[in-house]
């Protein structure tokens, strides 16, 4: 109907009804963003800008439930409790008895998961470990030994130091000063010209790995990169996006960041797919950078059309959400930069008294 009109119409009709439709749209926003019912009122009945989120939060929270009883390579609900176990052992002062309120349920867990021939290894061990470590040191109540009675841990093939807390002192020195950090991120530049050369997947994999580093709500990681390294389909992949357009064939390969909302039972934390895969995407970007490979940040637009057609070509599931493409390369020396004027501290910092 939309693209009919804009057949037949003069462009100056167009315009003319753009304009018309734009100054009612506003009138109905100050209307309906008086309160929450209103504002849920207009996006239930005069716009569907929301309900693939709303479809797809739904989806996420299914997938979680079902995820308890189907464990795969990783195992959600035993993360985020094998977490807050550790934070219970690193609690100063640390209290007798905690954690009794869900130690069965991850035992529970815990005992399925170390069963499951799908489950990787590492997870596998810091659960056997810190629970290992838990029961070593907590008292005794009713649910505490129940879940102790039915506990059994099975130590995985692997390196013989203990996946559990150690003390601040134990980190590594840091050898990296403010300045050469400073270096690098003034080299991490937005790079959108490249060299006609294929990016080792090897590169990939080590930075994925430093990037898998970043802080992440309760440990979850909910997230997963997904590589088109070969520059015909990453061009494919960036023309899904609003925001490659005179770029996008010259890019050698492109990662789709994709957030998993199969990671929360509820709504509240539907957001921290993004704060999390944007903080691991982040430390992906430096990490490359120092590998010699440049990247671009490409926004993912919430458009449903194009949701539909990336999703098909990744095979996502619908609970499974793009949070931003990258594209990566060995940067054509002579591709120009923006200049891009940063805010400094006087605009960004607000001193709270
Ligand atoms: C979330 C996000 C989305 C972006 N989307 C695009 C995009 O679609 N196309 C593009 O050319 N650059 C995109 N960029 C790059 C920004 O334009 C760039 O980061 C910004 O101008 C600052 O430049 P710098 O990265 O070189 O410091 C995006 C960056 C971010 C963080």
């Amino acid at each position: 109907m939309k693209q009919a009109l804009v057949k037949l119409l003069p462009k100056n009709a167009i315009l003319a009804l753009k304009s018309k439709i734009d100054g009612v749209d506003m009138m109905m926003i100050r209307l309906f963003s008086k309160n929450g019912f209103l504002a849920s009122f207009y996006y239930t009945f005069f716009s569907r800008q929301f309900y693939r989120e709303h479809k797809a939060v739904l989806d996420g929270r299914l997938a979680y439930e079902r995820s308890l009883a189907l464990i795969g390579h990783t195992c959600i609900l035993l993360r985020r409790n094998i977490h807050r176990l550790e934070k219970g052992l690193i609690m100063q002062p640390r209290r007798d008895v905690f954690a009794d309120g869900y130690i069965f349920e991850t035992v529970e867990c815990y005992n399925a998961a170390i069963n499951s021939t799908e489950l990787c290894s590492d997870e596998k061990k810091w659960a056997t470990d810190v629970l290992t470590r838990y029961f070593e040191v907590v008292g005794h109540n009713s649910k505490i030994d129940k879940a102790r009675a039915i506990f059994s841990p099975r130590s995985p093939v692997g390196s013989e130091t203990l996946s559990v807390p150690y003390a601040y002192k134990e980190l590594p020195d840091c050898p990296v000063d403010f300045d050469q950090l400073l270096t690098l991120f003034k080299r991490r530049r937005s790079v959108r010209w490249y060299q006609n050369k294929p990016v080792d997947i090897a590169d990939i994999r080590k930075a994925v790995n430093a990037a898998s580093l970043a802080p992440s709500a309760c440990n979850r990681q909910p997230f997963e990169f997904h590589v088109v390294n070969d520059s015909d389909k990453a061009t494919d992949i960036a023309n899904c996006a609003m925001g490659t357009v005179g770029f996008s064939d010259n890019l050698p390969c492109i990662i789709a960041i994709v957030g998993n909302l199969n990671a929360y039972p509820a709504e509240r934390d539907r957001h921290i797919i993004y704060i999390d895969a944007s903080l691991a995407s982040m430390q992906l970007m430096l990490a490359l950078e120092t590998l010699g490979l440049s990247t671009c940040s490409i926004n993912w637009p919430d458009v449903e059309q194009r949701e539909k057609m990336l999703n098909t070509k990744l095979k996502l599931k619908y609970h499974e959400r793009v949070v931003m493409l990258l594209a990566v390369g060995y940067a054509d020396k002579d591709g120009g930069i923006p200049f891009s004027q940063k805010k400094s501290d006087s605009l960004l910092v607000k001193e709270v008294k």
